[in-house]
């Protein structure tokens, strides 16, 4: 168990949410309905509010008198209010309503601000994220990583601050910091086996908070792990958020590439740079003999980027000490600094600061993202 206090339990929070004015005509948020979700974990509250979507847009002001109280509490650690429309997220736009604001998050002492995404899941997304991170940490620079996969969190284990909660003055929260990188994740607020079924709006709402209510101080680069796939986070984060590009990581077989190629045409549609692509589990080291082996046809990813017109960052093999370590949670640049996978991340990390470093990047896209994917 942790060392924190347990904080209140899911009726206290509701009890405390009973004396929450709607600004509706006299009613309590409770007695309204909207209380959707109450999740506690350690003294971290997660409250999710379903409002309707016509009035979601006043509702903010209640949104942040009810985290105020619930910051009050005494044993809580972090209180995170998410405003949700009411429909659940169809053709019609629902997504700006959500929390009435359109405009861009301000981060701004975070100079550079690159996603780290795939077409596909599982192609190691999260795994080099995080060396790199580290890898850019070791470099110089001050770096934070911010798991955007509310989804699947990976970042708190690859970490290895998995136990470790994120502090609070009752106004920032104060990034955990793990091998010379601050993380922040939805991980940190709710169990694992007590996911919260995410919609449209939701998924905004949470990314924004979590950006916004950080004190993430003075950052060179900010690492956002993405989740796979086009959907709201991605919307969220380009459309929001100053991303200075995005790096793609994909496996070499086909099917991984073609998802990669969609990865890569959803961001340049929406004018976010892409600094280039990586082909992470590109071959194989024999640990009892040496020899390589290219397991996947090594080289797609080197050859789909020639195709796109992207750069190509570099390969990462496919090696059981990159799982046992990022499983441990110190990542191979940290446990194995000279080890040539690592050397490989050193690489790649030196070229993308590069890029970053080369000028201004292209501001964030102003295209209606949801337009063109369909997704409202
Ligand atoms: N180069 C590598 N060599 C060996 N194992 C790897 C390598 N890269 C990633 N892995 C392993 O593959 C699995 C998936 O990696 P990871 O979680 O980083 O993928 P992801 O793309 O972030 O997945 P998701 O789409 O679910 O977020 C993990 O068990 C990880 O340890
Ligand atoms: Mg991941």
């Amino acid at each position: 168990m942790p060392p924190s206090s347990p904080g209140p339990s899911r009726d206290d929070i509701l009890a405390l949410l009973k004396t929450v004015d709607s600004g509706t005509g006299g009613l309590d948020i409770v007695s309204r309905n909207w209380v959707k979700d109450v999740l506690t974990k350690d003294g971290h509250v997660t409250v999710v509010l379903e409002v309707p979507a016509a009035v979601g847009p006043k509702l903010e002001p209640v949104r942040a008198a009810a985290e105020k109280q619930i910051q009050a509490l005494s044993g809580v650690l972090s209180a995170t209010v998410v405003l949700t429309a009411e429909s659940a997220p169809t053709k019609s736009a629902a997504a700006p309503q959500a929390k009435g604001a359109g405009g861009r998050i301000e981060l701004p002492g975070i100079r550079h601000i690159v996603a780290v995404a795939s077409g596909k899941g599982g192609v190691g997304k999260s795994t080099t994220a995080t060396n790199l991170a580290v890898a850019l940490a070791q470099l110089g620079h001050k770096v934070a990583i911010f798991d955007a996969d509310i989804f699947g969190p990976s970042q708190p284990r690859l970490l290895g601050v998995s136990k470790l909660k994120p502090q609070s003055d009752g106004k920032k929260v104060t990034p955990l910091e793990a091998h010379g990188v601050k993380v922040m994740s939805i991980g940190f607020m709710i169990a694992e086996d007590n996911p919260i079924v995410w919609r449209g709006p939701m998924v905004m709402g949470a990314l924004e908070q979590m950006l916004r209510d950080v004190d993430w101080g003075d950052v060179d680069v900010m690492i956002v792990d993405m989740p796979p796939g086009t959907g709201d986070t991605q919307l969220t984060m380009s459309q929001r958020v100053p991303l200075a590009g995005a790096v793609i990581v994909s496996t070499p077989q086909d099917i991984a590439l073609l998802d990669a190629r969609k990865g890569l045409n959803m961001f340049r549609k929406v004018e976010v740079p892409i600094l280039g692509l990586i082909e992470n589990m590109s071959y194989h080291i024999c640990t009892n003999c040496g020899h390589r082996e290219d397991i996947f046809s090594h080289g797609g990813a080197h050859r789909t980027a020639d195709e796109l017109n992207a750069d190509f960052l570099g390969e990462i093999p496919l090696d059981l000490k990159i799982r046992e370590t990022s499983d441990g949670g110190t990542p191979i640049v940290m446990a194995e600094p000279s080890s040539p996978h690592a050397k490989a991340y050193l690489d790649i990390a030196a070229k993308i600061w590069a890029k970053l470093d080369q000028g201004p990047q292209k501001a964030a896209p102003k295209i209606n993202l949801g337009k063109m994917f369909g997704l409202r």
